[in-house]
């Protein structure tokens, strides 16, 4: 177990759940400080993609019925290869296998595997021969109900909650385009044999954006925010480029300038969590890397212990979610667009002559003209038409109808938009931001470990301690306690050890700030605060403390510029 999960497990960042049973592989328990640490990951990400964007956050059910999943594609293209050994029954998510045995990136197609198989003779970790490799579809089921019930499936993704109520958020927004949907929440995949830790988890927290957009009409009003940023990029042929956004745009690197807006804005949301820039890139997929709904996909990608892995996905998902739903639940998921200006166009009109029907249909003669009028004809010389009345099909021939060419006036058009959708994997951007963080130094001859966490993003924003465990000096520590708590602060009172075991055990969590009630508390109402990264020390007046913490807490300002630096 590397140092830092060893950290993590003994302060109570995260666990493998279920441990008293036993564990099971790709479940997690987030603990007091790992679960305080992705709420605020979450609020972030909340500022940066719902409340700055023309957006919406909602919440849907994590249980789904079929009907969604086999519109969306999932229920017949969700699958990984798996292979299972003959003799111990183990399974193996086949490509996985194979980059660990053989060093092999294998493409995940069945024959693609088998001939793998048989060129390399690849067999168990117990020597047994594989069967044949075969699909797993890595959802989970459920049923809904009692008895056989209906069949149902926890969600492998949040999106599809927004895609099926379209169109009640197309009317939430006045029916303009653009806009995005948010959705922060658990969703579930049943990986094959996920042994990465907390890399590879069968339940997992996403937050996902989806954009919509009219599909000629691919960039954003902000676009000039981030069209300067510089990113590292490596496209779908290997080739790598540190450019600028508006560059890669320009030179046909990334499709368009919605993408690379969303490109933009992820960097600075990750830097902004505590991801490191350097090691930080954007990796478009290959061809035969995409999701069955992409049409252009670019991954960011954090350099940690297990490698290069994947923290967001920015996908160009096109109109295939809405088309597929639209097809499978026979709703009009489409969006009227104005044009600027009406335009005027001809058409071929039915004009039917009701002294010609009337006699013959009699009573019908209404109804069938009305329907002659509602029909589309692109043939002006036509012989006869059918139209359906009150469920009968009628022939009518063309001695009881005329066509003109009219003049139409066309306010807009319907479209079905497009999707730009930025994929956030919480789970991992938070692993990612504590190895990141975590390091080593040397503090009075000796080493210590310390989290440097952006301050706003530490689950114990202040530690208060008493320097002396005497009952007035934690009397005054309790009271400051309460006023933090109370201005919306998270702090924690210690009171154990040394205070320099306790300034070690708060600098091992990422807490950026001790404040310590010492002697000289009680001549002038002062008390000490430490910054954890440079372990300087400042005095400051117990009434200023909330201000200059607050102040603190939401810069990188330098703690010197708040006191008179003290040398305890
Ligand atoms: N919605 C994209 C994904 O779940 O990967």
């Amino acid at each position: 177990m590397s140092e830092l999960m060893e950290m993590l497990i003994r302060r109570g960042f995260l666990w493998q759940s279920f441990e008293i049973y036993g564990g099971m592989a790709g479940f997690i328990d987030y603990g007091p400080l790992g679960n305080g640490l992705r709420r605020r990951l979450e609020n972030l990400w909340r500022e940066f993609f719902v409340i700055n964007e023309r957006a919406v956050e909602i919440d849907t059910p994590t249980v789904n019925v079929e009907e969604v999943f086999i519109a969306s594609g999932h229920a017949e293209s969700f699958t990984d290869v798996a292979i299972e050994c003959k003799k111990c029954g183990k399974v193996f998510r086949a490509d996985h296998y194979i980059k660990e045995k053989l060093n092999i990136e294998a493409d995940c197609t069945i024959e693609a595997v088998k001939e793998i198989i048989e060129i390399y003779g690849l067999k168990c970790d117990c020597g047994g021969e594989f069967g044949e490799p075969f699909h797993f579809n890595l959802m989970f089921t459920t049923s809904i109900g009692p008895g056989k019930g209906k069949r149902g499936y926890l969600r492998p993704e949040t999106a599809q909650g927004i895609f099926i109520a379209f169109k009640r958020l197309l009317d939430y927004f006045r029916g303009k385009l653009p806009f995005g949907v948010a959705q922060i929440g658990r969703a579930y995949r049943n990986e094959i044999s996920p042994r990465q830790g907390v890399i590879r988890l069968r339940e997992f927290n996403q937050a996902e954006l989806e954009f919509f957009v009219h599909p000629a009409e691919k960039t954003h009003p902000q676009f000039k925010r981030y069209e300067n940023e510089v990113v590292r990029l490596v496209d779908k042929f290997d080739n790598e480029h540190e450019i600028t956004l508006r560059e890669a745009v320009e030179r046909g690197i990334i499709a368009h300038e919605l993408l690379a807006y969303f490109i933009g804005k992820t960097k600075r949301f990750l830097i902004e969590a505590g991801v490191d820039e350097k090691r930080l890139r954007f990796r478009q997929h290959k061809d035969d890397e995409k999701a069955h709904y992409a049409a252009d996909c670019w991954d960011a990608e954090a350099l940690t212990s297990y490698g290069w892995i994947e923290i967001v996905g920015i996908a160009d998902r096109t109109d295939y979610d809405l088309k597929r739903h639209m097809e499978h639940s026979g709703e009009d998921l489409r969006v009227f667009v104005q044009f600027k200006e009406p335009i005027k166009v001809k058409k071929l009109k039915i004009v039917p002559d009701l002294k010609k029907l009337g006699p013959v249909f009699r009573k019908k003669a209404k109804a069938i003209a009305e329907a002659l009028e509602r029909m589309d004809v692109k043939d002006a010389n036509v012989e006869k038409v059918e139209v359906e009345v009150d469920g009968e099909k009628i022939e009518v021939s063309r001695d009881f109808f005329s066509i003109e060419e009219v003049e139409e006036t066309i306010q807009g058009e319907k479209i079905i938009p497009h999707v730009i959708e930025p994929s956030f994997g919480l789970d991992r951007i938070t692993y990612v931001i504590l190895e990141h963080s975590f390091d080593k130094d040397v503090v009075d001859g000796e080493e210590r470990k310390v989290l440097r966490l952006k301050r706003w993003m530490a689950p114990v924003q202040v530690a208060v301690l008493p320097l002396l465990s005497k009952e007035e000096f934690e009397r005054v520590a309790l009271e400051i306690v309460e006023m933090l708590r109370n201005a919306g602060i998270y702090t924690e009172y210690d009171d154990s050890g040394s205070i320099g075991r306790r300034y070690r055990r708060f600098d091992e969590i990422g807490t950026p700030f001790c404040v310590t009630i010492d002697h000289q508390t009680f001549e002038d109402r002062t008390v000490t605060i430490r910054d954890r990264d440079t372990t300087k020390q400042v005095r400051v007046k117990i009434d200023e403390l909330v201000n200059v913490l607050k102040e603190l807490l939401s810069s990188e300002k330098d703690i010197t510029e708040f006191g008179e630096v003290f040398r305890g």
